[in-house]
């Protein structure tokens, strides 16, 4: 059964814009921007996206992001994203972008930036899908950087509402973070982080006392911990799982494996997303459809995932109150033809 979930409304938490370029795209832009890659083929590279751990598949993505140059790459990028948002019925979106991948390789903050807030309004005003930009801290670079990083951002800071923590967990804790975290809070944005993706329990509970973060990025090592486990779901701290990448970057065996109902189960505020939907095989409804079939969810499990998503983002009470109408919409069926 799925539950239709071609049609359910969805909204999209946790994606990380780099990880959204596919081959043909990158192959097109290093051929324009005369870039050199290490492969010979569209194939080839598609043969390359085997991974073993996290970082095995940031090394590739590190790579492959070496092509975006322009600020055209980034809108087109961000462009053909949101045309797969709209084949998936993603309303919302809320995607992170790394500038330090680009300003450290000379691409200025404001071309990054430009290319994709200016995708993201005709997103808005063409595709009717409304979206919020996260910002995300390479962890496995200095605070200091991370700190450069955010006063650089602040004259674009209209056009953020948060900031985020990704790349190498293990030897990076949040509290490596926390003065930047302070900073960033003080200057009125909301923020969220990855932690147990492959970290520790310990690094959720960093994140949520340590850098106050609104929800935690993955956060599935939490069952690790049940008084973590009772913790968010008193606390209703939104988890945006991504079971497909888990499953890529061996953090589950098998899908059949991953703690997603468990989680949902015992009350916790969980969600499905894409994270790096062009590494990992599939955008956020292929998430849904594999997670569906290989959980056996159900019709009111799928729609308490959605659900959780709108309650989870960073719309205003008007905004999450639409999208709660589509989904009644979508739950009473479709409307018959006419
Ligand atoms: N984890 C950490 N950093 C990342 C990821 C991820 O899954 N994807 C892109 N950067
Ligand atoms: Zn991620």
């Amino acid at each position: 059964m799925d539950h239709d979930i071609d049609r359910l409304p969805k909204v999209e938490l946790h994606i990380h814009i780099e990880g959204s370029l596919e081959p043909e795209l990158m192959f097109a832009m290093a051929e324009r921007n005369g870039v050199a890659l290490p492969y010979a083929s569209v194939e080839d590279v598609r043969r390359a996206y085997e991974f073993s751990d996290l970082q095995s598949f940031l090394d590739i993505y590190y790579a492959g992001a070496r092509v975006l140059l322009t600020e055209q790459d980034f809108y087109d990028m961000t462009w053909a994203y949101l045309e797969r948002c709209r084949n998936d019925n993603v309303r919302h979106t809320e995607i992170f972008f790394d500038p330090q991948t680009h300003t450290d390789r000379g691409v200025a903050f404001e071309t990054v930036i430009d290319g994709i807030s200016r995708a993201l309004s005709d997103g808005e005003r063409l595709l009717g899908i409304s979206s919020r930009l996260i910002l995300c801290f390479l962890r496995h670079l200095s605070a200091e950087a991370a700190m450069a990083t955010l006063e650089q951002a602040l004259p674009f800071g209209d056009r953020i509402a948060a900031v985020g923590l990704d790349s190498s967990e293990t030897g990076h804790p949040p509290a490596k973070f926390r003065a930047v975290f302070d900073r960033a809070r003080a200057v009125g944005f909301a923020s969220v982080a990855h932690a147990g993706e492959e970290g520790p329990p310990d690094y959720i509970r960093q994140a949520l006392d340590l850098l106050k973060v609104r929800r935690i990025d993955h956060g599935v090592q939490c069952v690790r911990d049940p008084d973590l486990v009772r913790r968010l779901a008193d606390e209703q701290i939104p988890l945006t799982v991504c079971p497909l990448s888990n499953v890529k970057l061996c953090v589950f065996d098998r899908i059949e494996d991953h703690n997603l109902k468990q989680l949902l189960g015992a009350g916790v505020c969980v969600t499905v997303n894409s994270d790096d939907p062009a590494y990992f095989g599939g955008y956020i409804g292929r998430n849904f459809r594999a997670t569906a079939r290989a959980l056996d969810l159900d019709r009111t499990e799928i729609e308490q995932l959605a659900r959780n998503a709108v309650t989870a983002s960073f719309l205003d009470a008007a905004g999450k109150q639409r999208l709660h109408a589509e989904i009644d919409r979508w739950r009473a069926g479709p409307v018959p033809e006419a």
